[in-house]
C-alpha cells in the first residue's frame, strides 16, 4: 500500500490571516486531500498568544512561541509567514529558506523591501517561496501573471489593491460616511493593517504594486523611489465635483511600460471614467486589469482583504506545493534583473489631470489661471465652478488635457502663489485606460 503523502505546515503568526488559514485548512481538509493527493497538516503554530490560539481550537501540543521550533523542526516541511512586518519575519523567512523550508507567505511589505534578495535565497537553496496573497487577497493575480499569462509582453496594469481603501470610499461616496468614521468600520471588519496607515497613506497598495513590477517586468522598484499617494486627504467635495464631471475617485495603482523599456509605476487616487469597469468596484473588492500583448485586456476581481479570501491564497500556494511535490516546480525567476526595463521618473509621466482651486470670488480669476497654465503649454478641457461658498472662498475645478507631470508641477506652483489662490492647490490624476 503506498504510503501517504503528506505536507507538513509549520503556521508563524495565528492573526486575523493566520486564524482564517487554520480554520480553512481544517473545513474543507478532505477536500485538500482528494484534490492534492496528499494531506495538509498543520505540525507547529508559532504564536504569541495562548488565549487566541486556545479561541481558534489550536491544541496546545503543537504551539510554540520560540521561532526556531518551526525553522529548525525536520518535521516541517513549509513555513507560512503571517506575522507580518519586516524584522522578525524577515528572520523567520531567512533561517526557514536556509533550513531547507519551502516558504508561504502574506508578506507585501517585506517582499516590497527584501524581494530581490528573498527570491534569490530560495533559488540558492532550491526552495520555493510563494506569495499569492500578497497581492490582491483572495484573486489569485500572482499565478495568472506567473502561469495564465506567461506568453505575453505585458503593456499595462491598473488596479484597486487596497481593499480597505476601496471600502472607505465608497462609504464616503455611497453612505455619506465621515473619513474617521468608515476608517473605524474597516478596522472592526479585520480588512485594514495593524497599522492602518500602510492602508491610507498608500503603502500598502505600493508594496503591492512594487511585487507585481516585479513579477511583471523583472526588477525590483527601490524602496521609497515608488511615487505613492493615500486617501488619509481625500475630502468629499472632490468625490462628488468628480461624479459631477463623469468619474469615480479610487486609489489606483498603475503600472504600465513604454516602448523605451521604462515602466510608469505609481499609486495615487485618480480619477476614473465612470464607464470604465474599475469605476463600478466598490467596497472591499479589489480588481486588476491587465492587458498582454497576446491576450488582450483581461480582468481579475474578488474581495482584497480579510480572514477567509486572504486564507484561500495562501492555501492556494500549500497546495501547489502539496499536489505538485516539492523538488520538481519551475518557477519563472521574480525580480531577479531579467529584462531591461527600469523604472520611468515620475516627472516624465504624461497624464490628464484634475485640478481643484479655493479662489476669491472676483472676475478675471479664471483668466489669470488660464494664462499661467497655457504658459506651461497646459490646455483646459472644462471648468466647473459650484454655486457654492467656503467662507470668503469659491470652488474652481478645472480640468486639464495631457501634460507632462514637470509642466504640472511648475504651474499649480505658481498658481499656488497667488493672491486670489487662498488653499493649497488639490490635483488628481485622471485615468483614460487608452485603448
Ligand atoms: N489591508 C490590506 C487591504 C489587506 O486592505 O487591502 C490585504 O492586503
Amino acid at each position: 500500500m503506498p504510503t501517504e503523502r503528506k505536507l507538513r505546515i509549520g503556521l508563524a503568526g495565528i492573526g486575523t490571516v493566520g486564524g482564517g488559514v487554520w480554520a480553512n485548512l481544517a473545513r474543507n481538509a478532505d477536500l485538500l486531500q482528494r484534490r492534492c493527493g496528499a494531506t495538509l497538516e498543520v505540525v507547529r503554530v508559532l504564536a504569541r498568544r495562548a488565549d487566541r490560539a486556545r479561541e481558534l481550537g489550536i491544541p496546545e501540543a503543537i504551539l510554540t512561541a520560540d521561532p526556531e521550533r518551526l525553522t529548525a523542526d525536520p518535521a516541517v516541511d513549509v513555513v507560512v509567514e503571517l506575522i507580518g512586518g519586516t524584522t522578525d519575519a524577515d528572520r523567520l523567512i531567512r533561517a526557514s529558506l536556509a533550513a531547507g523550508k519551502h516558504v508561504v507567505t502574506a508578506n507585501k511589505a517585506l517582499l516590497a523591501k527584501h524581494g530581490r534578495e528573498l527570491f534569490a535565497l530560495a533559488s540558492q537553496y532550491r526552495r520555493q517561496l510563494l506569495f499569492e496573497a500578497s497581492v490582491a487577497g483572495g484573486i489569485p493575480l500572482i499565478k495568472a501573471l506567473r502561469e495564465g499569462l506567461v506568453a505575453n509582453r505585458i503593456e499595462s496594469i491598473y488596479g484597486i489593491i487596497n481593499g480597505t481603501c476601496n471600502y472607505i470610499l465608497s462609504l464616503m461616496n455611497d453612505r455619506g460616511l465621515g473619513y474617521a468614521e468608515a476608517l473605524a468600520d474597516a478596522k472592526a471588519k479585520g480588512y485594514a493593517e495593524a497599522d492602518e496607515s500602510l492602508d491610507v497613506e498608500g503603502h500598502d497598495a505600493a508594496h503591492k504594486a512594487a511585487v507585481i513590477t516585479a513579477l511583471a517586468y523583472g526588477f525590483w522598484v527601490p524602496e521609497g523611489e515608488l511615487p505613492t499617494e493615500g486617501i488619509a486627504g481625500v475630502r468629499r467635495p472632490d468625490i462628488i465635483y468628480a461624479r459631477q464631471l463623469g468619474y469615480e475617485l479610487k486609489l489606483l495603482a498603475v503600472i504600465k511600460a513604454d516602448p523605451d523599456d521604462s515602466v510608469e509605476v505609481r499609486v495615487q487616487p485618480t480619477l476614473v471614467p465612470k464607464s470604465h469597469v474599475l469605476a463600478s468596484v466598490g467596497g472591499v473588492f479589489n480588481a486588476v486589469m491587465v492587458r498582454g500583448d497576446v491576450v488582450g485586456d483581461t480582468l481579475y476581481y474578488g474581495r482584497g482583504a480579510g480572514a477567509h479570501p486572504t486564507a484561500s491564497a495562501v492555501i492556494s500556494d500549500l497546495a501547489e506545493l502539496a499536489c505538485l511535490g516539492s523538488e520538481g516546480i519551475y518557477r519563472l525567476p521574480v525580480g531577479c534583473g531579467t529584462c531591461a526595463h527600469r523604472l520611468k521618473p515620475i516627472e516624465d509621466i504624461i497624464s490628464r489631470y484634475y485640478l481643484r482651486l479655493a479662489v476669491v470670488d472676483q472676475p478675471g480669476v479664471l483668466a489669470r489661471v488660464a494664462t499661467i497654465l497655457a504658459a506651461h503649454r497646459i490646455g483646459i478641457s472644462s471648468v466647473i465652478q459650484p454655486e457654492s461658498h467656503e467662507g470668503d472662498t469659491v470652488p474652481l475645478v478645472v480640468m486639464l488635457h495631457d501634460a507632462q507631470e514637470r509642466a504640472v508641477r511648475a504651474a499649480i506652483a505658481e498658481i499656488a502663489q497667488q493672491d486670489v489662490v487662498r488653499a493649497q492647490p488639490v490635483t488628481y490624476r485622471v485615468e483614460d485606460f487608452e485603448t
